[in-house]
């Protein structure tokens, strides 16, 4: 249950649930964005691997050189519905854009390129606890507890709203030809395959980059954990620094936090919503109980 004075804040707009001091005008511009051929967006529900997608790309169009000194990713691949359209429209080519949105108010153009990174849900409510937490002028949560944050979460009341609305928007399009649909599992388990899928995706001038093993090298090597983690401002706006924002990037983190019940409760969620889509299978390796539903139906 929803405990109204324990829940974050947050503020809606248009029906859509956002952080609360976030730019309302920023948001509506950036859903009217016409996006151009050549265009990048990188799509993901908050806390299923954006930034690190986002800073791979870069590294990728960079031949893997790291964003200069006091440059920021929030900048030179900012958020559309945080930074407005013509903050978007004015960054030089190929343009890249960050998007949490579902697929259905991303804006659409057959010749931009989305890349979709997903997590999951288990891992992606933990993490999302922990970056509530952190950004303290925009939630308001900073003693809040995890199971305060859980009864937000499973009720899909939180900021971009319902995690499998998000999932499910963009799954369904896996196949398009623009569409790169990746796992933040996969990515960890096999970073170098990865990024020669997201260059195979990007065109042949960024495939025969990564050929080049001092480039792949490179981009591994800025793009890693230990080096992203080094540099804790240059991905988000400050927060204190008990709560990096690249904070423990693990599969499973989940287990130190979840309960029984919360496991179950999720675990039905997901199967609930995910009945009939082949994301039934994409993590019961790592979610036992996921695979205990699979083996009952
Ligand atoms: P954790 O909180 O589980 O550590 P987003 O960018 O979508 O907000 O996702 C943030 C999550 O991605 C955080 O997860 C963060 O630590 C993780 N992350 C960011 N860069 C990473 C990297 N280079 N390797 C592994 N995980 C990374």
């Amino acid at each position: 249950m929803i405990i109204e004075e324990k829940k974050p804040r947050y503020t809606m707009h248009n029906g859509f649930r956002m952080p609360m001091g976030f730019p309302p005008e920023a948001f509506s511009s950036g859903l009217s964005y016409q996006p151009q051929p050549g265009d990048i967006f990188i799509a993901a529900y908050p806390k299923c691997g954006t930034t690190w997608v986002q800073y791979i790309v870069w590294l990728i169009i960079h031949d893997g050189e790291p964003l200069p000194p006091g440059k920021r990713l929030r900048e030179a691949i900012p958020m559309l519905e945080g930074f407005g359209k013509e903050f978007v429209a004015a960054l030089p080519s190929p343009r890249a854009i960050k998007t949490h949105l579902p697929y259905q108010m991303t804006p659409y153009h057959p010749e931009a390129k989305y890349i979709h990174v997903c997590r999951n849900p288990f891992d992606c409510a933990v993490s999302f606890y922990h970056h509530t937490k952190g950004f303290m002028e925009d939630y308001d949560f900073v003693n809040g507890s995890f199971d305060e944050y859980f009864e937000c979460f499973i009720a899909g009341e939180v900021d971009w709203g319902d995690y499998f609305d998000n999932l499910l928007s963009w799954y369904e399009h896996k196949n398009a030809h623009n569409v790169l649909c990746l796992t933040y599992e996969n990515l960890k388990n096999n970073p170098q395959e990865a990024v020669n899928q997201i260059a195979a995706f990007l065109g042949s001038e960024y495939l025969d980059k990564v050929k080049n093993e001092q480039i792949l090298n490179k981009i591994l090597t800025n793009s890693s954990f230990e080096r992203m983690s080094q540099d804790p401002n240059r991905w988000a706006t400050p927060r204190p620094d008990n709560m990096p924002f690249i904070r423990k990037g693990q599969i499973g983190d989940w287990k130190n936090y979840f309960s029984e019940h919360q496991t179950k409760r999720l675990t039905e969620k997901f199967v609930q919503r995910t009945k009939g889509t082949d994301l039934e299978k994409l993590w019961s390796n790592l979610i036992p109980c996921l695979a205990a539903e699979e083996a009952n139906n």
